[in-house]
């Protein structure tokens, strides 16, 4: 079957294309305010408040924070090739496609930074809540709306706000190599949007949209909470 592509959703085309429909800037503004709460009054649920001193971070937990990320762009490499075996959508698909190689490369920089600093992922065991948002969660989501809405929309605009509070706390190389994959989920974002604006017409498919990306933001804070409590522990 040959995918048929309209201009604006082909993968050249996405990251210049920043038009969405208004209900899927709704919902990202609610997990926006979600995650307001979580870097002002809620600072447990934020990986690295804006307001706490830049410093940089000490070793163990930067290989807490490492593990973890690496962890995540093998998990979304797994979850994501999962998806296409039933992505009828083929705009979507070859897009997904495009994610899995961006997300194998993150995880290809990040695992060469953790061995670099003596650790491996083989040695790190997820916590129960990041293993619930993570795996379970984004492993079982049932279709192309739900995936875009919970992942793309709900999960990559997590990383981005997070990556860039993280920045300013690790080594000049790591923040290097930081500095070359937020661009890329920027870009799945976009995607994301983008399919969701072409998809959700009616209003059982926004109202689905929303509920699966809404659920993010609750896995989200209680997956760092418990994160934080880790750290807190090692310190
Ligand atoms: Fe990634
Ligand atoms: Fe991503």
């Amino acid at each position: 079957m040959t995918a048929t592509l309209s201009p604006e959703l082909s993968p050249e085309n996405v990251s210049t294309a920043y038009t969405w429909a208004a209900f899927v800037q709704e919902i990202e503004s609610e997990i926006e305010a979600h995650r307001d709460r979580a870097f002002t009054e809620a600072r447990e649920q934020a990986f690295a408040p804006p307001e706490t001193e830049i410093k940089p971070w000490p070793k163990e937990r930067l290989i807490e924070w490492l593990s973890f990320q690496t962890y995540y762009e093998y998990q979304a490499i797994l979850f994501i090739s999962r998806w296409l075996q039933d992505t009828p959508e083929t705009d979507a698909l070859v897009l997904l496609c495009h994610q899995i190689e961006d997300e194998s490369n993150h995880f290809r920089w990040l695992n060469r930074h953790l061995e670099a600093m003596g650790a491996s992922l083989q040695d790190w065991q997820p916590l129960p809540e990041i293993k619930a948002w993570v795996e379970t969660f984004y492993g079982s989501l049932p279709d192309t709306i739900s995936r875009l809405a919970a992942h793309n929309l709900a999960g990559e605009s997590g990383a981005c706000r997070s990556f860039a509070s993280i920045l300013p706390h690790l080594p000049p190389d790591l923040q290097k190599t930081m500095r070359k994959i937020m661009p890329d989920e920027q870009f799945h974002l976009n995607l994301g949007r983008q399919i969701l604006s072409r998809y959700c017409k009616t209003d059982e498919q926004k109202a689905r949209a929303r509920h699966y990306a809404l659920q993010v933001a609750d896995l989200e804070s209680q997956a760092i909470t418990a994160f934080n409590r880790k750290l807190a522990a090692l310190a």
